[in-house]
């Protein structure tokens, strides 16, 4: 049986972008899922300066382990400012340190949700624009606007964007 990650690019205890992966993770077949949070593996801020002193922590090899020794990954992106949550960002960096081709050709399953209308599309755009570019092979997308009014019990409960997720799990599950 194959391994996923599922996770979101957030450290909100309440995350709805680790509610939307961990829904999307459940609807993919014959699959082993780890749901990943990125406060498991707390890191310092980046910096150059830091990274010569003292090198790159463990979290950061520990993330990227993660990463490897998976066959498929499911992230939802958490938009902040129009961009990639500093969380996110900050585990981006260390990790890019030890390779810059760290989605390691995985098929990924990439989704933004936010509770506005716009569904975290900056950053979805932002992460389309520069993910395979790191060896990422993004598989299908998915926007969720609106979360509160659409996701309720764990579950999309519009039927329409249901499907469109259904049409993009379908996609990913396709790849691995
Ligand atoms: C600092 C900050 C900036 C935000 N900027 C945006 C934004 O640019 N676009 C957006 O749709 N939502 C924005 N939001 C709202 C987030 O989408 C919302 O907090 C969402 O719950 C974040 O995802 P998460 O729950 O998975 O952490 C922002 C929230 C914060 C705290």
């Amino acid at each position: 049986m194959k391994n996923i990650v599922a996770f979101a690019g957030s450290n909100s205890k309440n995350s709805i972008n680790k509610d939307l992966a961990t829904y999307a993770s459940s609807l993919v077949n014959d699959v082993r899922v780890s749901v990943l949070d990125l406060n498991d593996f707390e890191l310092p801020i980046y910096g150059i300066d830091l990274e010569n002193a003292h090198g790159i922590p463990d979290n950061a090899h520990k993330f990227l382990e993660r990463i490897k020794s998976s066959d498929g990954i499911v992230l939802s992106l958490a938009e902040h400012n129009g961009a990639y949550s500093t969380v996110f960002k900050n585990i981006f960096d260390w990790v890019s340190r030890i390779e810059s081709n760290l989605w390691s050709d995985k098929p990924m399953l990439l989704m933004a949700a936010s509770p506005g209308g716009r569904g975290g599309l900056s950053v979805l755009e932002m992460a389309q624009g520069k993910f395979p570019r790191m060896s990422a092979n993004i598989t299908s997308t998915f926007s969720l606007p609106f979360f509160h009014k659409n996701f309720s019990k764990g579950k999309l409960i519009d039927e329409n964007l249901n499907n469109q997720l259904g049409r993009s799990v379908s996609e990913f599950n396709k790849a691995l």
